[in-house]
């Protein structure tokens, strides 16, 4: 595991965006795990920049992302399609056909789990960004006795819909449910890129790469994975200091 830290949150980004722009210099039609929530935006937001000069062209790149609210009206803003089209695919010239995001509205959850985890078997994501959640989720798969490997429907938790209810007009409004990407999936990534920014994951970010591997600290399975680079900025790498 590669952990690099980041006296600013500017250099991280560049380096991140770096990372994935190479791989797409050298592979024109990578395949991207794509992560919502505030960690990867400003990655995006440099991805967008490099976009923009010309060093990079997302013409034949593929995503998928790891998850998606279930029940919010599509358009809605807080959906992960919107967040996905707001904050990358509408600035860069990828084809939206080639991108993927789990339908939660979807009428039959079921069989769209089951045909997202068909595409992602022909996809071979070469780059997975993640986040982490306080409670150590990657994607939505949230802290349990065991963990599905595939993609599966899930009920959030209390503190998951508490710490995404700064994106909504009140808790209430944060839906319940979400499909997500199982940890198998998500291990079977060539590279995973794990980005983590501020105080408050700073625990549960050394929880995860250094403790024990356990099904109740999802991250924790990362530790398994032979290629993740974590970028991390001063304050979410402060406990590797100790
Ligand atoms: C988002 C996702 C989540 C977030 C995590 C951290 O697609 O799957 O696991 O990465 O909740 O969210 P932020 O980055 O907002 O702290």
């Amino acid at each position: 595991m590669n952990i690099m830290t980041f006296n600013t949150n500017e250099e991280l980004n560049q380096i991140g965006a770096g990372i994935v722009a190479s791989l797409i210099q050298t592979k024109p039609n990578a395949v991207l795990g794509l992560a919502t929530g505030s960690s990867p935006i400003g990655i995006y937001q440099e991805l967008i920049r490099l976009y923009e000069k010309g060093y990079v062209s997302f013409k034949n790149v593929h995503s998928y992302n790891l998850d998606e609210y279930v029940g919010l009206p599509e358009g809605h803003p807080e959906t992960y399609r919107s967040f996905m089209n707001t904050q990358l695919f509408n600035h860069v010239d990828i084809n939206k056909d080639n991108t993927r995001v789990p339908d939660g509205n979807a009428a039959d959850l079921e069989a769209e789990c089951k045909q997202y985890d068909a595409a992602l078997a022909q996809a071979s994501i070469d780059i997975q960004f993640l986040g982490i959640g306080h409670n150590g989720h990657i994607g939505f798969n949230e802290p349990d006795q065991q963990l599905h490997g595939g993609t599966h429907v899930v009920q959030l938790k209390d503190e998951t819909r508490q710490a995404n209810a700064r994106f909504f007009d009140s808790i209430d409004q944060v839906p319940t449910q979400a499909v997500t990407m199982g940890v198998g999936s998500i291990l079977k990534a060539k590279m995973i890129l794990l980005i983590g920014r501020g105080a408050e994951k700073a625990d549960i970010i050394h929880r995860a790469l250094t403790g024990p591997i356990t099904t109740e600290v999802p991250a924790s399975l990362l530790q398994t994975h032979p290629n993740v680079v974590v970028l991390l900025d001063k304050e979410a790498a402060q406990k590797f200091n100790d």
